[in-house]
């Protein structure tokens, strides 16, 4: 048995022991969180099932380890500040909450056999993850096949929920997230842009075309589109192509490992241009990892810590309070709207049971989350506003919120007032003043 290959236990039950040999095995981590010692504690004198006192078993997939494992840390740290509260406020259904969350290593493949473990092994009610599309593509495939629902908190590729009545989710889609760069990009008049994306994911890909398709509708135009796998060492050949092209801006949505990179090397060859993103830059590692090269830039994201509504600021606090201060990145309010709109509907549903409770999940309506009111539509996906940030100070800052209908509604444009994004953000260290150094 391999203890130090597991994150850290929590709690300590015969789920944990579990846990622990599933963890040499696969090489993953695991980690239980719950409501206590026991796991099967049956309280009663007979005519109520057995069912109705054990805890209720929920799974959590996630990118702990790997070049995502800040998009899989942050969303169970949400999760789980979700299920103390609710766990203290009485659980569901009269039963304590109980969480399970098996590391896949930022792989797809590996995505699928956790899930596949969460299922047969520890027999989960419900499951939640993943991050990226493409594993949430692949464990939802396994959560379909043998009914038990699954909500992603923050997979925003169309396919992820597309003929698949077991798998839901609480953020927006990629069409629209390509709509808000475009616009924002448009707004800031940068008229001739170029993409470039990883090709072998499912996000990636579908974002850029989702940006090509809405930045062309909007009179732009996109010069030269590149493509590269993650992990690559170098990029140089692309973003030539890109130099050479007169491209005001790049669009670049990737995971934040391979975008810090890129933009290093991008302004190690004199391209000084502004780099746009989507919510895969969303991580506290981006500035660790592209320094300077990433002042400056912008990306679209789900909420932002500095957003001026009451309920994030509610959850900030108390995020912190829990986690020795960090602050809450997009998946960690994610991963805390996910849960909660989960317990909420394992409250409303009949029974438990993988049709009752996936009906229940996909009738949830006006959701007050905190990334926003959560309804969730024909197709299991939710129709929200995205926020766009700028990094700054090697943090990401709000500069505007922009709805499903096209307005930005509660703060201008970068620059508007005086003048565009590029002549403001110049004055205080843009990607294309810091790249020149
Ligand atoms: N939307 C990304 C995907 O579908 C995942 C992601 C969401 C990453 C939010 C960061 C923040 O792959």
């Amino acid at each position: 048995m391999n203890f130090s290959g597991c994150r850290h236990v929590v709690s300590v039950s015969l789920v944990v022991l579990a846990a622990l040999t599933g963890c040499d095995k696969m090489g993953g981590k695991s980690k239980d969180t719950g409501s206590g010692s026991g796991s099967a504690t049956v309280v009663g004198s007979g005519s109520a099932p057995q069912a109705s006192t054990e805890d209720i078993l929920i799974g959590h997939y996630a990118s702990l380890t790997g070049a995502e494992s800040t998009f899989g840390i942050s969303t169970d740290q949400g999760v789980i500040l979700a299920l103390e509260e609710r766990n203290a406020a009485g659980g569901v259904k009269g039963r304590k909450l109980k969480l399970k969350t098996l590391d896949d290593a930022s792989k797809s493949t590996d995505a699928a056999n956790v899930v596949q473990r969460l299922i047969s092994e520890d027999h989960v009610v419900a499951l939640i993850g993943e991050v990226a599309s493409g594993s949430s593509l692949a464990g939802g495939k396994i959560a379909q096949q043998y009914g038990v629902p699954m909500i992603s908190p923050s997979s925003t590729n169309r396919k992820v929920t597309e003929g698949r009545d077991m798998v839901s989710r609480v953020c927006f889609l990629d069409e629209f997230q390509g709509y808000v760069v475009a616009k924002f990009a448009k707004d800031n008049k940068w008229t001739k842009a170029a993409t470039l994306f990883d090709q072998a994911s499912p996000y990636s890909k579908g974002l850029a075309e989702s940006f090509t398709t809405e930045f062309t509708a909007l009179g732009g135009t996109v010069a030269t589109s590149q493509a590269y796998t993650a992990g690559d060492v170098s990029v140089s050949a692309q973003l030539q192509q890109i130099k050479t092209s007169g491209a005001e801006a790049v669009f670049l949505p990737g995971y934040y490992t391979d975008v810090g990179n890129i933009i290093v090397q991008a302004r190690k060859i004199g391209l000084t241009v502004p780099f746009l993103g989507g919510d895969g830059w969303d991580s506290s590692k981006l500035a660790q990892i592209g320094g300077e090269a990433i002042e400056g830039s912008y990306y679209s994201n789900h909420y932002s810590f500095d957003e001026a509504r009451p309920e994030v600021a509610e959850f900030v606090t108390k995020y912190k309070a829990r986690w020795k201060g960090e602050v809450p990145d997009g998946l960690a309010a994610l991963g805390y709207d996910a849960a909660r709109v989960m317990f909420d509907a394992m409250a409303r549903a009949p029974s438990l049971g993988g049709k009752e409770l996936a009906a229940a999940i996909a009738a949830t309506k006006d959701f007050a989350g905190v990334t926003g009111k959560i309804t969730l539509d024909a197709n299991r996906d939710a129709q929200k506003k995205a926020v766009v940030v700028q990094m700054k100070g090697g943090q990401p800052h709000f500069v505007a919120s922009i709805g499903p209908k096209g307005s930005v509604d509660e703060a201008p444009a970068a620059g508007s007032g005086s003048g565009s994004a590029t002549g403001s953000a110049a004055g205080s260290g843009s990607a294309t003043g810091s790249a020149t150094k």
